[in-house]
């Protein structure tokens, strides 16, 4: 989870903290996640690869909190994936990025094709490193720090 923190104010409540929540991953903690943001009135935007389980989340959330729910079906292994992002929110206010999604190549390394420690790389740092950078600068002001 990424959060921006002001001198004066940590942006994790609901009131402080926008209209837009952004969130990666929708089945096990991104779905934790959701859930409890969501009890706490805020909308959402989910981002997973499974349209179904997207949607399936989505309708639950809406109806059973009364929150606005977007979803946005993208693989975040792929290197455009902070890019498209941030071209599908830019008109939205997001103020808290919540990064659930991690891929691991488990074993010994050179059992794993390079191809699979690069799809680490992607998934587990370019894609959360792009999104802070976007992210933060639509809101970054002086004296505030950024932590992931
Ligand atoms: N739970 C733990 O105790 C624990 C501990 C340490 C590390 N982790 C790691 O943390 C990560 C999340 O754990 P979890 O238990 O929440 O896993 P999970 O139940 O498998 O949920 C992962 C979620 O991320 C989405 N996702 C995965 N790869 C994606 C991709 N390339 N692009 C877009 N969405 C993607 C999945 O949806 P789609 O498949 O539809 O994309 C799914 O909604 C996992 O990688 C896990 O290995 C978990």
């Amino acid at each position: 989870m990424c959060r921006i923190n002001t001198a004066n104010r940590t942006m994790n409540s609901a009131k402080s903290m926008g209209h837009g929540q952004l969130w990666r991953g929708v089945g096990g903690a991104g779905a934790a996640f959701a859930e409890e943001l969501a009890r706490r009135g805020f909308d959402l935007l989910l981002v997973a690869r499974r349209i179904e389980l997207l949607q399936q989340l989505a309708g639950r959330l809406t109806a059973q909190y009364g929150i606005q729910v977007r979803s946005l079906p993208l693989d975040l292994s792929k290197p455009e994936a902070s890019d498209q992002i941030s071209q599908a929110t830019s008109t939205l206010e997001i103020g808290l990025l919540v990064y659930n999604a991690a891929y691991s190549a488990v074993g010994a390394f050179f059992d794993h094709p390079l191809e699979d420690h690069l799809r680490e790389v992607d998934t587990n740092i370019r894609t959360p490193l792009g999104l802070v950078n976007a992210f933060g600068k639509r809101s970054w002001q002086p004296g505030m720090a950024v932590s992931s």
